[in-house]
């Protein structure tokens, strides 16, 4: 099973997506734990390069996609084959949301690439973490990269709602202003409710 975790930054995702690891892990899951971009060694490089230089938007968009390519060619399609559940930090609707609606590269583009990078593998079940742009700032604190311009941030949170209501069987919308706790015991709910597993 592939979980991919969403949400502008200082959404709280990364925290989930390592708790759901953690638990799964407990539970005696085969389980792994990625962040996109990053988690191959050239993803990483990757990784380091889009967040360092200021590039036009294309150029963003292909370095992503690069990244994307190398972690589901060398972790995420291995890990399936072996039967374990995966679980990655940021996916393909960063790219739609971030590239295609915050930089307004064509979406078309972005989906074809999209598709090539993932090899058409889309993921089983997305929770989208919905928080406010202000709430966001707050927790980010001095945390902010050149990502976090505050009305590129709103374009791309608009984006993420409205990619969750045109992917409803896949995208779960939680909404991550509430507590740690209440939106951990909400995935769970999810995950138990639509692949009836023990959890
Ligand atoms: P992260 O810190 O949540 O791992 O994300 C790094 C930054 O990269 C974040 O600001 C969002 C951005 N990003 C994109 O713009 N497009 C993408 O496809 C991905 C995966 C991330």
């Amino acid at each position: 099973m592939l979980i991919t975790f969403e949400g502008i930054d200082g959404s709280g995702k990364s925290t989930q997506a390592r708790r759901l690891y953690e638990h799964l892990k407990n539970m005696g899951y085969k389980v792994s734990l990625y962040r996109d971009p990053g988690s191959t060694p050239l993803a990483e490089k990757i990784r380091e390069l889009v967040l360092d230089f200021e590039t036009d938007p294309t150029t963003e968009l292909l370095l992503f996609e690069t990244a994307r390519s190398s972690l589901v060619w060398e972790r995420v399609f291995p890990d399936l084959k072996e039967g374990k559940i995966v679980i990655i930090d940021r996916f393909i609707d960063s790219t739609v949301a971030y590239q295609g609606y915050g930089r307004e590269i064509n979406l078309g583009t972005v989906n074809i690439l999209n598709h090539i990078a993932i090899r058409g593998r889309k993921p089983d079940i997305t929770f989208l973490l919905n928080v406010p742009i202000e709430i966001a700032f707050q927790r980010l604190g001095s945390k902010k990269t050149r990502f976090e311009d505050k009305s590129y941030l709103r374009r791309v949170r608009d984006a993420y709602i409205l990619i969750a209501h045109q992917e409803k069987e896949r995208i779960v919308l939680i909404d991550a202003t509430k507590s740690e706790e209440e939106v951990f015991s909400e995935i769970i709910k999810h995950l138990r409710e639509r692949f009836q597993i023990s959890l």
